[in-house]
């Protein structure tokens, strides 16, 4: 009789706990459920296909649920030539702020797509540009040729004299603590151009104005205590245009979306610019 009791008692309490689990259950699988309302989110798209002849420019709006769709702009592009468009065509590889690569204006700022926040205001759509002022590939991807062009003209890499091709890889070029600290806010450039296609001097003659990007690596290779051309590359800018083309302006500074700091760089290529003329003035009054 007891034991038959205490078969009832165990029963019971198992019963309760298969209530309380299931009662859990349906709490979680509730608090899980997707949310029922979409969030649907308008993005105006710059669309140009150079192979369909004659076509011009035109805006194409596409609608997405942010439901659906990681945080950034990349992710809503990439989710648009998944689900809606493969033909959209734009560049993108580290979806992490290094590569450079998926660099467009937005909302009328030079940004870097993976890095830049969808904007949560639904009833505000997003418009999306290629570069400014840069000739087109197609869609969002601009020609980069002449930016880079320009980047090669300044021999972006540490130059030594009395070397030869017999010394390369023998020696360490040792620098100090404070010497390497010189080259912070200079090396983390990434090249994505949005600084130089923010700039109307660059906008105007890019054919002979460096630009900010440009500039900037040019003033890292000056300065590196390694290098042993300070002169010589300062003297390839002695001109109206690679250098002094900068009026001051400020916008690349302001746009660049590794915080950089382009316009103080292209300030001090001018101080050394001054002293650099000064020297030579001096060295051709003494002969
Ligand atoms: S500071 Fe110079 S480089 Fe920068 S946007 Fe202005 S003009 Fe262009
Ligand atoms: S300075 Fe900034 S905006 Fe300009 S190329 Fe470098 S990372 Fe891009
Ligand atoms: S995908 Fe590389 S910087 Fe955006």
């Amino acid at each position: 009789m007891a034991a038959s009791r205490s078969v009832m008692k165990l029963s019971s309490a198992k019963t309760g706990l298969l209530q309380l689990c299931q009662h859990r259950t349906a709490q979680t699988a509730a608090a899980a459920a997707p949310s029922v309302q979409p969030r649907l989110k308008k993005f105006q798209i710059y669309r140009w296909d150079p192979d369909t002849k004659g076509a011009k420019p035109t805006m194409e709006t596409y609608e997405i649920d942010l439901n659906h769709c990681g945080p950034m702009v990349l992710d809503a592009l990439i989710k648009i030539k998944t689900d809606l468009d493969p033909t959209l065509t734009f560049r993108r590889s580290c979806r992490e702020g290094i590569c450079g690569s998926c660099s467009m204006n937005i909302n009328g700022t030079n940004t870097l797509a993976c890095i830049n926040k969808i904007d949560s205001n639904l009833n505000k759509g997003t418009k999306i540009y290629p570069l400014p002022h840069m000739y087109v590939v197609k869609d969002l991807v601009p020609d980069m040729s002449n930016f880079y062009a320009q980047y090669r003209s300044i021999e972006p890499f540490l130059k030594k004299k009395n070397t030869t091709e017999a010394d390369v890889g023998q020696t360490q070029y040792l620098q100090s603590t404070a010497d390497r600290a010189k080259l912070d806010g200079l090396y983390e450039c990434i090249l994505c151009a949005c600084c130089s296609t923010a700039c109307p001097s660059y906008w105007w003659n890019s054919d002979k104005y460096l630009g900010p990007a440009v500039l900037m690596q040019a003033y890292r290779w000056m300065i590196d205590s390694r290098d042993d051309f300070t002169d010589e590359r300062l003297a390839t800018m002695e001109d109206k245009f690679s250098v002094y083309r900068c009026h001051t302006i400020m916008n690349c500074t302001k746009t660049c979306p590794k915080g950089l700091n382009p316009g103080r760089a292209i300030g001090e290529i001018k101080k050394m610019l001054l002293s650099y003329n000064k020297d030579v003035a001096a060295k051709q009054a003494q002969a």
